[in-house]
């Protein structure tokens, strides 16, 4: 199959990115982030989670973080949404598009949002109808889909089978996470031939990839030649969730927008954006980031020209605010 021309990046940086961190970021500079990532061309930001502030206190803040976000024309802010305790807090900060996230093991799950798989199901049948019937846009995660931290290898039906009860629920997209970076080309290949033999439309397909072992381009590249048009990223590569034991970051945004750029697949995505947004989280996380373009640099797309990594980060300050 020919690659895709475009492809959507659904950053979640501000999200998974800093849900792990042992740094306490104040919120005022998660907003100074979300609006570079904005600056950079992003249009679809992942901003927090109204979780358990006792499960993650890196996003305690959500319900203040969310009405002040930078309105920007067509940027999109989901959130994710464990329960309808969630979501009722979503709403009343003026969320609009919310993510429910579950597993493909019971073992993970239990440990992540304390409920079985099928619980999770029974959970999120409310919350999808309810934001529906707002009008909101709607994703729902399966994570571990290609390896859990306590039982190992997991079988391909077993995420079809959760991905299937999920786009029946009416989730419009179902991303599929490497919550641990397991997983290889291939494995991508098989997943995403089974959802798809199982009634899932190509457009409602989604990959989430962690780096932790160096696998998530390749398995981007995999999504691509099977039509796959949307790929999560973390700017600075920064990521993991706190329930899954050997979790790292995120594929980088900037290493994705590279690697696109240089297929010639639009993304919308600037490349400098996205390294002064970088510069910024690593500052503000006081460590130097780990991912490949961030370190390196790479080509402004426009004009071929080199385009350095190294540099100050953006002033708190900012523009256009
Ligand atoms: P629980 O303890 O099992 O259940 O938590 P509970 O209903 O008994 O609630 C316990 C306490 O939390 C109670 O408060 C509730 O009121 C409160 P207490 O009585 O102890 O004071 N509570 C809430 N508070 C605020 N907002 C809420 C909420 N719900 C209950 N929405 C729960 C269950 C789901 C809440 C908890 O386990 C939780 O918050 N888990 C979140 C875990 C999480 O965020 N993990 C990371 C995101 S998933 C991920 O990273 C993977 C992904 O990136 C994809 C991939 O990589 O594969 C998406
Ligand atoms: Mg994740």
């Amino acid at each position: 199959m020919d690659l895709p021309t475009t492809v959507r990046i659904y950053e979640v940086g501000p999200r998974d990115g800093l849900q792990n961190e042992a740094t306490a970021v104040p919120t005022d500079a998660k907003l100074e982030f979300i609006r570079l990532l904005a600056e950079a061309g992003l249009k679809e930001i992942e901003a927090t989670s109204f979780v358990s502030p006792k499960a993650v206190p890196q996003l305690a803040d959500a319900d203040g973080l969310l009405p002040r976000l930078p309105q920007v024309d067509g940027v999109r802010y989901p959130v994710l949404v464990p329960n309808e305790r969630g979501l009722s807090r979503a709403e009343a900060a003026g969320a609009t598009a919310i993510a429910v996230f579950t597993g493909a093991t019971d073992a993970f799950t239990l440990r992540n949002i304390g409920m079985t798989v099928q619980g999770s199901l029974d959970v999120f049948a409310p919350v999808l109808a309810t934001a529906r019937a707002r009008g909101w846009w709607t994703r729902a995660y399966v994570s571990t889909a290609f390896g859990c931290p306590f039982t190992g290898r997991v079988d391909p039906e077993r995420v079809v089978d959760v991905t299937m009860r999920l786009a029946e629920l009416g989730a419009e997209e179902i991303c599929l996470g490497d919550t641990i970076g397991v997983g290889v080309p291939k494995q991508v290949h098989e997943l995403t031939a089974a959802v798809l033999a199982a009634g899932l439309p190509l457009d409602r397909l989604a990959y989430h990839f962690h780096d932790t072992r160096g696998t998530a381009l390749a398995n981007v590249v995999a999504g691509l030649q099977d039509g796959v048009s949307c790929f999560d990223s973390s700017t600075g590569g920064t990521g993991g969730c706190p329930y899954a034991p050997g979790a790292a970051g995120n594929l980088a945004t900037e290493d994705l927008v590279y690697l696109l750029d240089g297929l010639g697949i639009e993304h919308g995505v600037r490349l400098d954006g996205v390294l002064a947004a970088a510069r910024f989280i690593s500052h503000v996380l006081s460590r130097r980031l780990a991912t490949k373009v961030g370190q390196a640099g790479g080509w402004d797309a426009a004009t071929g020209q080199p385009l350095l990594a190294a540099g100050p980060p953006p002033s708190a300050a900012g523009s256009g605010r």
